[in-house]
């Protein structure tokens, strides 16, 4: 009897490269985390050094010039670089999260034109659905594109955009008609350089500091029609079928922030010493590292298994339950990333309260990924109407 095993386990070449970014990112990009923090600037240390060591958009096939990686190898650059600097996680994330409506759904011409640029290094893709008014109900949004001759012009503001005035392109979802619906959006490639975009200030957050969120202002910009991506109306399709695989991103993400504040915390706990001994000596502490331990390893599964799944629907086969893995290990990592965050604070006491310590830095990280591409309440709607349809 031959059992055939599902390939989910990360290969010897998946450990490698974790053990290449992880060398890599605590050389490069945790030395400048906690100042990128403080001063909310964009992380351009860490972009030169994932750039250089091509480690910025590794989800780009090696046909439009990128690495070729596979997901789970994406989700463990994403995941190590998370670990040191969550800010820095978002250059490879978003570069993914704006470049696949064009991989799923453009054209070959679009693929060349805007693939190869970012694989190069020379240019940065965010990913524009949301809006002041249009949240967790995306399809309600209002940005308009209107055809014009041999072009597109839009108008409109989208609001949230990570990595907003940094990037050189993005994919903005936009109504093309507005009796239709969901099935009256459409997807579009713009350039920060095309006349009438403009951004806002950037938001003061919480969180992924260095990471700016800003709007993008969309005043008659006109743009030729060949930047549609896909079909007219099919861009909020895309769109969701965009997140079935960025969603995993965004685990990945909470995945390295609760692995470094645990990581912190466990050389932390061995060294403090209270009532004559290490507080690693004592059970009540004991216990709370094995929960935090044992609650991000179930997480990582679940996201390597959903990386796997994203992996084979990039490759053409049909994978019925994507938006359920996808939306389920994006919701289970984030909430065990806030938990684990918020235990590793508890366990350097006063000091973790304090910026001295990087704990409550990856705290006020870990919160947005319960927010982000969907808060985990619609990733609880998502999975019930998979399980109910
Ligand atoms: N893939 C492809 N198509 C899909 C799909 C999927 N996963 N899910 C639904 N669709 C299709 C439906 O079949 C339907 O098409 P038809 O009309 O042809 O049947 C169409 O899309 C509309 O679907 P719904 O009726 O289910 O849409 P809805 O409006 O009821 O709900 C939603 C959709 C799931 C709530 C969606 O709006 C959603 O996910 N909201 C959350 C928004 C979000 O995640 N925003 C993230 C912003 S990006 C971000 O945060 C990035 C960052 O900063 C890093």
């Amino acid at each position: 009897m031959s059992l055939d095993y599902p390939a989910y386990a990360p290969s010897e070449e998946h450990e490698l490269l974790r053990q290449t970014v992880r060398e890599l990112a605590e050389a490069k990009i945790a030395p400048h985390a906690a100042e990128v923090d403080e001063a909310g600037e964009f992380p351009q240390d860490a972009l030169d050094a994932l750039v250089a060591n091509d480690l910025h958009a590794v989800h780009v096939p090696e046909s439009y010039g990128g690495p070729g990686a596979d997901a789970l190898a994406t989700v463990i650059v994403i995941e190590e670089v998370a670990r040191v600097c969550m800010s820095s996680s978002l250059i490879p994330s978003v570069n993914k999260l704006g470049s696949v409506p064009v991989l799923l759904s453009g054209s070959e011409e679009l693929k060349k034109k805007y693939l190869s640029p970012m694989a190069r290094g020379e240019a940065m893709f965010s990913y524009a659905l949301s809006e002041a008014e249009a949240g967790s109900d995306a399809a309600s949004m209002k940005t308009r594109a209107v055809r014009d001759g041999d072009h597109w012009v839009l108008n409109g503001a989208k609001m949230w955009i990570t990595n907003a005035g940094v990037s050189e392109y993005y994919t903005v979802m936009a109504v093309t008609d507005p009796a239709a619906g969901a099935r009256g959006i459409s997807a579009f490639v713009v350039e920060k350089s095309d006349p009438g975009v403009s951004f806002g200030p950037k938001e003061k957050k919480l969180g992924i500091k260095g990471s700016p969120t800003r709007q993008v202002i969309l005043e008659d910009v006109r743009i030729p029609a060949d930047r549609l991506i896909g079909d007219e109306g099919a861009g909020f399709k895309t769109a969701l079928a965009t997140l079935d695989h960025t969603r995993i991103t965004i685990a990945a993400q909470a995945l390295g922030v609760a692995q470094g504040a645990l990581d912190y915390a466990v050389g932390y706990i061995k060294e403090r010493k209270q009532f004559g001994k290490a507080i690693a000596d004592f059970q009540g502490i004991q216990f709370m590292v094995a929960d935090m331990a044992m609650k991000i390893e179930a997480a990582r599964q679940l996201t390597y298994h959903a990386a796997i799944k994203s992996e084979r629907a990039m490759l053409g086969e049909k994978v019925p339950d994507l938006t359920f893995v996808s939306s389920a290990c994006k919701c289970l990592a984030s909430d065990v990333a806030m938990e684990v965050t918020t235990d590793a604070v508890q366990l350097l006491g006063g000091y973790g309260y304090t910026r001295e310590f990087p704990v409550e830095r990856m705290m006020r990280d870990a919160k947005i990924t319960q927010i982000y591409e969907g808060t985990n309440q619609i990733q609880r709607m998502v999975m019930a109407r998979q399980i109910l349809k």
